[in-house]
């Protein structure tokens, strides 16, 4: 399996899976709406025609292209995510089908377990066991189009798994080390997952949190709703000078742990750029 299709190369993730594969001896092809060194043709996935005729040859897809978070905040309408997330992803699932690639990676967000984070006596354990409950336009089409992806696993024979990439957008240093230790990602470390996964055979749908490994454990949970700074001093006992240092705070809570072990047990996923990279000198 050599020929892969990215999409959404342009992009934060997309452009680091096409250096990685490429560092890697794959054959990449990179489609976006943007160009980019990373991007070998503007594709728009919403066209169907375009994806079908693009899509000869290929053995596999990873499919990162998406209207997210930030397009969310920034007030788009809900047809635009319809439109690129659940239309896009069918053109691309159905595209599989006719130019016969058998792998498809769905690149989904921990953002779609939504409401089922809350909590307000203790911080949620965030693995794939915890059913989604969407908040928004976003979280739904994402939601959606991983259902996609399993019926075409289950009726097209298309072997699709789902990765739910965590948080790597731009943030401070200190807002950035916070979110590793519980909801942030590398995205080094995601295009490292992701590449795993597409390396991997499945006979089953799977789905996989990908996220930066996290040192707390289930028993922490009531207390780092409550006073986060204690349960980080348990595991980092320096930690209070290292802050100071840096004029970082502490964070007021934390509500929610994601899980990687699923990923670490059946992927052979091992995150480098944990928490700890940034408080190591
Ligand atoms: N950034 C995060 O924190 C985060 C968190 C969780 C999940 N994700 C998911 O990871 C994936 C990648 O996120 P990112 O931050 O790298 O996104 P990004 O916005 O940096 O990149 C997405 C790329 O997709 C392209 N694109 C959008 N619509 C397209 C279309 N119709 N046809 C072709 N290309 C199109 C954009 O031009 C862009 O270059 C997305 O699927 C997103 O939902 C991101």
């Amino acid at each position: 399996m050599k020929n892969i299709l990215v999409t959404g190369s342009s992009g934060q993730l997309g452009r680091e899976l096409v250096v990685q594969l490429r560092a890697k001896q794959y054959y990449v092809v990179g489609i976006d709406l943007v160009a980019s060194p990373t991007t070998d043709q503007i594709i728009d996935i919403r066209n169907s025609d375009d994806v079908d005729r693009l899509t000869i040859g290929f053995d596999a897809i990873i499919h990162t292209a998406a209207m997210h978070g930030k397009h969310y905040e920034l007030n788009y309408p809900r047809e635009k995510f319809i439109n690129t997330n659940i239309n896009g992803t069918l053109n691309l699932l159905n595209a599989c089908v006719l130019n016969g690639i058998r792998k498809f990676l769905y690149i989904s967000t921990t953002s779609i377990y939504g409401n089922a984070m809350v909590d307000e006596k203790q911080a949620v354990w965030v693995d794939e066991s915890l059913v989604p409950n969407p908040r928004d336009i976003y979280d739904t089409t994402k939601l959606t189009a991983e259902l996609f992806c399993r019926d075409f696993f289950e009726k097209n024979a298309i072997e699709s798994t789902v990765l739910r990439v965590s948080r790597f957008l731009p943030e401070t240093e200190n807002l950035k080390a916070i979110h590793r230790l519980y909801r942030g990602l590398d995205e080094a470390d995601g295009a490292r997952g992701i590449i795993l996964a597409l390396e991997k055979s499945f006979t089953t749908f799977e789905i996989y949190n990908i996220s930066n490994d996290s040192p707390f454990k289930p028993e922490d949970l009531p207390e780092l709703i409550k006073n986060p700074k204690e349960v980080i001093k348990k595991y980092y006992p320096n930690i209070e000078k290292i802050f100071a240092d840096k004029n970082w705070v502490f964070p007021e809570k934390i509500d929610r742990v994601y899980s990687i072990e699923k990923a670490k047990r059946e992927l052979n996923y091992l995150p480098i750029n944990n928490f700890n990279i940034f408080i190591e000198h």
